[in-house]
């Protein structure tokens, strides 16, 4: 990165600042992808004085930084970028000038430098920040603005959002953040899939028998309970990351792998996606909540334990999906995301067909079909299974056999921090790798009547054992189709 920036974080010092968005910008550091003038505005309501503030971000990198990234080595370079602002977004008050001032501040004869803002605050102040920036003439020509998921509680409000910080910015300077996309190996699909001939001329209904994209986390609550209690699963993880995933496994192959054409590619997918509605979300969707259980041998509370009331959140969903068009056609996608299940594992599998003649019937009667398994996390890498013959035997005895791409051992130094990389193209005006308006729209689109079907049906939410893999229901949901999800751990049962 050459050129000079400064970037703006609303809600620079609360958790996702402090969590996400701070050690990825010091990896940044490290890595050397800041030029020498670089500046970050850390915009809080309250702030206590500077060398505080700096200490204590100071020990919190050191907690999140993995060994081998030390935060002293760049800490004092980092540290003279760090502005702090107290500032109440809410009030027209004189805390507006901290920023003024330094950010008009540009000394005579260069150019503006680029300017963005990330609002990690919630997107009800989206409107009021944006309206307060344009008021002090602090948008300009260089500036870019950062949403952060979830934009809105469904698509009335997500559009409000949308149109009020679109007055104020126009839609090639929104990046709205979806850090899936950021993974490595999420990237890695898009090379798997248009830069090699074998796997194109198969992705399709005639060689695929199903798709399955499956998000599962160890984690409860983690102490986001209001936040997680008003979205659920369904708003927190399908409507955002899952599609997302689905629309890159299934687009078709975009023109040129930039921002407009891959959009353009994702969008046709959300249009083609079949709405589910009245009796087919009973049918296709199962939505869950854990209760307590034993977890790496733990016992851990229930979700309504850990919130403290009752409530009908669903933190497990699992849907069967079609893609209405030419490609898909008869091919079910199968979504599933869970909060404290048997183990963390995001990943897509694309299941293929079996051959439709054995010719090794005597030796082999059963030939397993090939499976690619891209894993988003943990263990980053893709997998292949075929079927070889086994060693050592005169007969032609097979079995399935794995050809694994090990991100961790093929490539060293592997290591990858979607934040890190998403602010980098945000920095570098790179739209590639986020979501256009109109994809969250037609996501919302989707996903509402859903939500809608559930809490009109009065069909409580099903409970699963945490440390199990979700509810019954969602087996059934498979096995019903003679299928099965691809678990890496085996399975445990749950309770009705
Ligand atoms: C966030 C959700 O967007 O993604 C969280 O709000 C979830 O609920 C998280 O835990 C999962 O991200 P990752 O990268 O840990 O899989």
């Amino acid at each position: 990165m050459t050129h000079d920036f400064d970037m703006v974080i609303f809600g620079g010092l609360g958790d996702l600042s402090l969590r996400k968005l701070l050690p990825a910008l010091y990896r940044s550091e490290v890595s050397g992808h800041f030029p020498e003038g670089a500046r970050i505005f850390l915009v809080s309501r309250r702030v206590e004085s500077r060398e505080q503030e700096l200490t204590r971000i100071h020990e919190w990198l050191s907690t999140q930084l993995k060994s081998g990234e030390s935060p002293a080595s760049h800490w004092q370079v980092f540290e003279e970028r760090l502005h702090l602002c107290a500032l109440d977004v809410t009030e027209n008050g004189e805390g507006w000038a901290q920023l003024e001032q330094p950010l008009s501040d540009i000394p005579e004869g260069q150019a503006p430098r680029d300017r963005v803002f990330y609002l990690a605050m919630p997107p009800s102040l989206y409107g009021t920040i944006c309206e307060q920036l344009s008021a002090r003439n602090l948008i300009h020509e260089a500036s870019r603005v950062v949403l952060e998921k979830p934009l809105g509680y469904d698509r009335n409000t997500a559009n409000d959002i949308n149109t009020q910080v679109g007055k104020y910015f126009p839609e090639n300077s929104i990046f709205r953040i979806d850090h899936y996309l950021g993974k490595e190996t999420v990237q890695n699909l898009l090379a798997l899939r248009f830069a090699n001939i074998m796997f194109e001329p198969l992705w399709n209904g005639n060689y695929i028998d199903h798709v399955q994209i499956s998000l599962s986390e160890e984690v409860g609550l983690e102490g986001r309970t209001a936040f997680y209690d008003q979205a659920g699963a369904m708003r927190d993880m399908i409507q955002n990351h899952l599609l997302q995933l689905l629309c890159l496994v299934a687009m078709e192959p975009p023109h040129k792998l930039q921002a407009d054409n891959i959009r353009t590619e994702k969008l046709k997918v959300l249009q083609a996606l079949r709405p589910l509605t009245g009796y087919e979300v009973q049918s296709h969707t199962v939505r869950g909540q854990y209760v307590e259980g034993m977890m790496h041998g733990k016992e851990v509370p229930g979700y309504l334990d850990e919130l403290g009331k009752d409530s009908q959140t669903e933190t497990f969903v699992a849907i069967k999906a079609h893609i209405d068009n030419w490609r898909w056609s008869g091919v079910p996608f199968y979504f599933r995301t869970g909060k404290r299940l048997r183990q963390r594992c995001a990943e897509i599998v694309i299941q293929f067909k079996s051959l439709t003649h054995n010719v090794f019937d005597g030796t082999s009667t059963h030939l397993a079909a090939n499976r690619l398994v891209i894993r988003l996390q943990p263990d980053e890498g893709i997998e292949m299974t075929v079927m070889a013959k086994e060693l050592n035997h005169l007969d032609m005895r097979l079995q399935q056999v794995p050809l694994n791409l090990n991100f961790a051992e093929t490539f060293s130094n592997f290591y990858s921090d979607a934040y890190q990389r998403l602010l980098l193209n945000v920095i570098d005006n790179d739209l590639s790798l986020f979501a256009h308006r109109d994809e969250a729209d037609l996501a919302w689109a989707w996903v509402d009547p859903i939500i809608n079907a559930w809490n009109t049906s009065g069909t409580p939410v099903q409970t699963y054992e945490a440390g199990s893999w979700g509810p019954d229901a969602s087996a059934a949901l498979l096995h019903s189709d003679r299928r099965a999800w691809h678990n890496n751990g085996g399975s445990k049962r749950s309770k009705k």
